[in-house]
């Protein structure tokens, strides 16, 4: 069980033989190096489609000159093993020539809400997730596919895309796993070494202590702003902290009154490794 399919018109063939059968398909996109995160993404697939389909692909479009491509974690072994123990029905793994071919120049452009928070600090991000996840769609033509909101705004990306685009997908927003202390999980915590390992628990810390200021009732956003900062920058393994917003959650304009619902998201440097974390209130 669990395929592993790399060819794209192989998997186009596979998804025709199971739309004629009546079977409803499940995505999960991702670029690999499966933890906690991604599983529970597959089991919701898995809980709600006959058919489940996993891919891996690290999308080079959508990293910039300065960002972790060439070092970002692969292991396609230990991923195979997962996904057969999840129960996935296919793995498609395509390969960099086959998604972007010689002469490749057609791109999918969500404006407005790509602007703000890791859309200011990474040109041309979204533009990449956007492409490549309307090309994964194209492909795998799924039913309901499966986002974390551990990206929220890659979430609300995907979403405004497929909403303005017609696109026939139910786009499932999935909650953030995190470790046991209270980090996000991410294929990126592997960069961190033990001290900043440490460092990067005060990001969700602080996350967790601006909800409870809030429920306590402290609604203004610079308070909470600063608490936050505090409580992270007391690290010295924290390079910097790139943005903290409180969002609505809709529209990620900021906010300058917290209200329920809205979103506190935060990106930080721990050493060189960029870390997202992000909580509800
Ligand atoms: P990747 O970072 O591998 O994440 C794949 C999916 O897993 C995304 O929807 C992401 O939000 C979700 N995810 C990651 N960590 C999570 C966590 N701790 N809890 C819940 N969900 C989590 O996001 C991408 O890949 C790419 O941008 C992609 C959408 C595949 C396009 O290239």
């Amino acid at each position: 069980k669990s395929m592993l399919v790399k060819d794209i018109s192989e998997m186009k063939s596979i998804i025709r033989e199971l739309k004629k059968e009546g079977r409803s398909i499940g995505f999960v996109p991702t670029m690999g190096y499966l933890h906690e995160g991604h599983i529970s993404l597959i089991r919701a697939s898995k809980k709600e489609n006959d058919i489940t389909v996993v891919s891996i692909f690290v999308n080079p479009l959508q990293f910039g000159k300065n960002e972790d491509l060439d070092r970002y974690p692969r292991d396609l072994e230990r991923d195979m093993e997962i996904c057969r123990r999840e129960g996935v029905d296919y793995l498609f793994y395509p390969s960099y020539e086959d998604m972007y071919p010689e002469g490749f120049s057609t791109y999918v452009v969500v404006e407005g809400i790509t602007e703000k928070l890791c859309g200011a600090f990474r040109p041309g991000h979204f533009k990449g997730v956007t492409t490549v996840v309307t090309k994964l769609f194209n492909i795998v033509k799924p039913d309901r596919a499966y986002f974390g909101k551990k990206d929220y705004q890659q979430f609300k990306v995907i979403q405004k895309m497929v909403r303005d685009l017609n696109m026939d997908v139910q786009v499932i927003g999935c909650p953030i796993v995190r470790e046991k202390d209270g980090l996000a999980m991410s294929s990126r915590n592997k960069y961190l070494s033990e001290n900043e390992r440490k460092a990067a628990l005060s990001i969700s810390r602080s996350l967790f202590e601006a909800k409870r200021l809030f429920d306590q009732g402290v609604d203004d956003v610079n308070r909470l702003k600063e608490e936050i900062k505090r409580i992270v920058l007391a690290h010295p393994e924290v390079r910097e902290i790139q943005y903290v917003e409180i969002v609505d959650p809709e529209t990620l304009e900021s906010k300058e009154k917290a209200e329920k619902g809205d979103i506190i998201a935060i990106a930080v440097f721990v050493g060189d490794t960029r870390l997202i974390d992000n909580i509800q209130l």
